[in-house]
């Protein structure tokens, strides 16, 4: 048997391993951890002073009253660090679309920070989450500037794949603060069928997207509907007799139709008829309607298909509602009827989704800009939906430090030609493989002057299901590729297409049209990163 004296010592020792546990609770840092990787631009910076150097000679100047964008060349840390000086709390909206750590040897860019080893030069296990390390430090290192460029009510959207979107979404609460997060958009980039590597345990057909906000000053947009449309009311209903039950019900009158005393009549939409809507789920309890049939219609229910008229319920131009009970046993749910509410406006705002379809806009983006990009190139309209759903501003400063070839420029300059506005780009992209001579300025240029843009027509020259009894037949498939890929059908078409689409084999023939696109004027400076030296 336990004393007294001994339970108080117990309970003692208790509340100091207790109060000792939540010291230690308290203390420890949770999150995402990283190794620091020092980076060239932090060294140089020790004797010299980070600046932008102008590049007169690709200027592009247009007196034509439109915005003035900027192109800034060079390694993105040290473009941050400039536009920190410049720009600080002055980005309204920044869009990034980094390497997404993928390793992969197609990309023009190298796309790959992985830690391979300790400092003591050991090897580190294949599954260790250290090997995140380097593409932690690098990101870690830029989305701390970008914070800081952003004003208080600016938003921040982040492309990603899921191999490193869960260390991205750590990375981003660190810096952001999670209590900023706003959402993940989940985007189709590609059609199921569309199989770019077999050997995948699976297909990936769609990307990431992160937005977060700097501050709650930040106000959620919503999107704009059309709610004009009558398409949903078809019904009207026929009364065949003129006396029918009355009944009360609550405080109400109401007029009772027996399955053969009306006809409900489907017809062309228009403003005065009536949609049939079921009730079932929230709307049970959710509206008057869904209450009144919970409340006095439930348990008349064993009366199969009978209407009822209620008087003095809902705001359309009828004064009254028809309620419908349940057609037989094996249903549940009775429907109502209504007409086009009163105070029905012609728009409505509703939240963005945040699954986006862009699946369309992913296969034609190769010739986005009259530049050819591969892997990583993102479409105009993909980023134009962003920008509407991040910033209002029709003047907004608008930022993408890893621009690849440029699409968020073209997307900034297309917009204000869609609305009259005055958005402004900065974009920052290195060098590497020359992408900025090749690719990023000759890109701008074209959406400025205008240029000519290759569009492909797809003709269909054989097709078959891939089915077990077409694959045993096995001459079939090279029997067409012998006639459709020869030298007969390659003078009619510029290309000859092989490829699988759901579940059938096609070959087509693709002709490659010019089409002119017309320029949309503005003016670009041209910088690029440099140092001048610090004085003693
Ligand atoms: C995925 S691509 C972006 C593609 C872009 N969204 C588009 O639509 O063309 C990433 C780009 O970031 C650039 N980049 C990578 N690391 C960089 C760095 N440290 N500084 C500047 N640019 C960098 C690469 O050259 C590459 O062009």
């Amino acid at each position: 048997m336990v004393t007294k004296k001994e339970l108080i010592a117990e309970i003692k020792s208790l509340k100091k391993e207790l109060k000792s546990v939540n010291k230690q609770i308290k203390s420890k840092e949770y999150g995402i951890s990283w190794l620091d990787v020092p980076e060239i631009f932090e060294e140089e910076c020790q004797s010299k002073i980070p600046v932008l150097k102008e590049v007169k000679e690709k200027t592009i100047k247009n007196n034509d009253g439109k915005p003035t964008h900027i192109l800034i060349e060079g390694e993105n840390y040290h473009s941050l660090t400039c536009l920190k000086q410049t720009h600080k709390e002055k980005i309204d909206l920044i869009y990034i679309d980094p390497p997404y750590n993928t390793g992969s040897e197609k990309f023009r860019y190298k796309d790959k920070r992985i830690l391979k080893k300790f400092p003591d030069r050991t090897l580190i296990p294949k599954d260790n989450p250290l090997k995140h390390s380097d593409w932690l430090s690098f990101m870690g290192k830029r989305l701390e500037l970008a914070h800081k460029l952003l004003k208080s009510d600016g938003v921040i959207f982040i492309s990603i794949n899921y191999e490193q979107y869960a260390y991205l979404k750590l990375l981003c609460d660190k810096i952001f603060l999670e209590s900023n997060y706003l959402t993940t958009f989940t985007v189709k980039v590609r059609h199921e069928d569309r199989i770019l590597k077999g050997d995948r345990d699976f297909h990936e057909t769609t990307e990431q997207i992160l937005m977060y906000r700097k501050s709650d000053d930040f106000k959620t947009i919503k999107r704009l509907l059309d709610n004009s449309s009558v398409a949903k009311y078809v019904y009207q209903i026929e009364e065949l007799i003129h006396h029918p039950e009355k009944i009360t019900l609550g405080n109400k009158e109401v007029e009772v139709f027996r399955p053969d005393e009306y006809k409900i009549i489907k017809t062309d939409p228009s403003k005065d008829n009536l949609q049939k809507i079921n009730i079932r789920g929230s709307l049970k309890e959710g509206n008057t309607s869904g209450r009144f049939q919970m409340k006095y219609l439930e348990e008349r229910n064993h009366l199969f298909n009978y209407l009822y008229k209620v008087p003095k319920m809902g705001d359309d131009q009828f004064g009254f509602r028809y309620f419908l009970t349940r057609a037989s046993e094996s249903h549940t749910n009775g429907f109502y009827f209504q007409g086009v509410p009163q105070s029905k406006k012609n728009t409505k705002e509703d939240p963005y989704a945040n699954f986006l379809d862009f699946e369309d806009a992913f296969n034609n983006v190769g010739y986005e800009g009259g530049v050819e990009f591969r892997n990583g190139k993102k479409p105009v309209d993909l980023i134009k939906y962003l920008i509407n759903i991040g910033s209002l501003k029709k003047d907004a400063l608008i930022l993408d430090f890893f621009a690849g070839s440029g699409s968020t420029a073209q997307a900034v300059i297309e917009l204000n030609h869609i609305d009259n506005g005055t958005r402004q780009a900065i974009i920052c992209t290195n060098n590497e493989s020359d992408i900025a001579a090749e690719v990023t300025y000759p890109r701008i240029k074209n959406v400025i002057n205008g240029y000519k843009r290759i569009k492909s027509q797809k003709e269909t020259l054989f097709e078959l299901n891939l089915n077990p009894y077409n694959l045993k037949n096995s001459n079939v498939i090279p029997d067409a590729i012998a006639e459709f890929d020869s030298e007969k059908f390659r003078k009619r078409y510029d290309e000859i297409k092989q490829e699988v689409r759901k579940d059938k084999f096609i070959i087509s023939g693709i002709i490659k049209k010019k089409e002119k696109i017309p320029g949309l004027g503005n003016s670009l400076i041209y910088y690029q990163t440099d140092f001048s030296v610090k004085s003693k």
